[in-house]
């Protein structure tokens, strides 16, 4: 059987042959549809989230060349960094950074929010992808370049109640990202952020249906989005094909914010 055959059930000879990714959160929702797309690519895949799942568990028995994952809480700058340095040891390097684990644990109004509240969701969804991203830029300057994604929210493009915190962190993380383009950019490492608009995850479950069904009026294409769709875009940001693309904000959003 050739490399080529091999490719859709063991990733070997695959785009992302050789080439090694670290994404944050790859247990549920997008982050673990990404993971495991990248090992289907080929790619040597480092992931960490708080718990381990039955996914989690069943690619480290299946893969444990090429997936690594450790339990790591976004507030643990340490833990972040000493992660970041176990992926390039075992993997020898790192390629590509996506920023994808974030929190929003509950909508609440910024009036009675509690300063531990807002504590927590700059921590988790602003300092720690911004430690994560400056300890993989280091190891992808000692390997000639590499690429950052940034998985942002269009609830830094559009105002809605009850998020004004995560707003904040996801539209800070845009302007990192234009920022850190400029400086990374003579390094040959890429820096971009994807815009999602809503689909469904444990993230969303608390959206009611109501909400959903005015979502999807608003929504140009009349829906959410699956998260194939975003999936699909953040790969293509990952790809030679974007190859002159670096500093953008690209939203996935079927409309809803133009
Ligand atoms: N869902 C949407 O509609 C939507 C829309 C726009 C943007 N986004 C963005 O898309 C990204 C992915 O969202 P999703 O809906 O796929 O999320 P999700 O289903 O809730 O998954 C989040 C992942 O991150 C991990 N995680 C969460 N908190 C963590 C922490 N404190 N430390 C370490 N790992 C943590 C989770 O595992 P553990 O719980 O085990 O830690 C899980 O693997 C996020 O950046 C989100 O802001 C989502």
């Amino acid at each position: 059987m050739t490399a080529v055959q091999d490719t859709p059930h063991t990733g070997a000879g695959g785009p992302g042959a050789g080439k090694v990714a670290v994404v944050s959160g790859g247990s549920k929702g997008l982050g673990r549809l990404l993971v495991e797309r990248l090992l289907a690519d080929g790619w040597k895949v480092a992931t960490f989230s708080r718990s381990a799942n039955e996914f989690v568990k069943d690619t480290l028995a299946e893969q444990p060349e090429r997936f690594l994952w450790e339990p790591v809480d976004l507030v643990d700058r340490k833990a972040l960094r000493s992660f970041v340095g176990g992926a390039a040891r075992a993997f020898g390097g790192i390629d590509l950074l996506i920023n994808n684990a974030a929190v929003l644990n509950k909508q609440e109004l910024f009036l009675t929010a509690s300063p531990r509240q807002v504590d927590l969701l700059l921590a988790s969804n602003l300092a720690a992808p911004i430690a994560l991203a400056q300890a993989c830029a280091r190891v992808m300057s000692n390997r000639g370049g590499g690429q950052i994604v940034n998985i942002s929210s269009i609830n830094a493009v559009r105002g809605y109640r009850g998020v004004a915190v995560y707003s904040a962190t996801k539209a800070g993380l845009d302007g990192f990202s234009r920022s850190l383009a400029r400086e990374l950019g003579p390094l040959n490492i890429r820096v971009n952020s994807l815009v999602p608009g809503f689909f469904d995850s444990e993230m969303t479950t608390e959206v009611t249906e109501q909400n959903r069904e005015r979502i999807a009026r608003r929504t140009p294409l009349g829906r959410l989005a699956d998260v194939e769709e975003i999936a699909d875009a953040v790969l293509f940001l990952v790809s030679p094909q974007s190859s002159f693309i670096t500093g953008q904000t690209i939203i996935v959003d079927g409309g809803i914010t133009c």
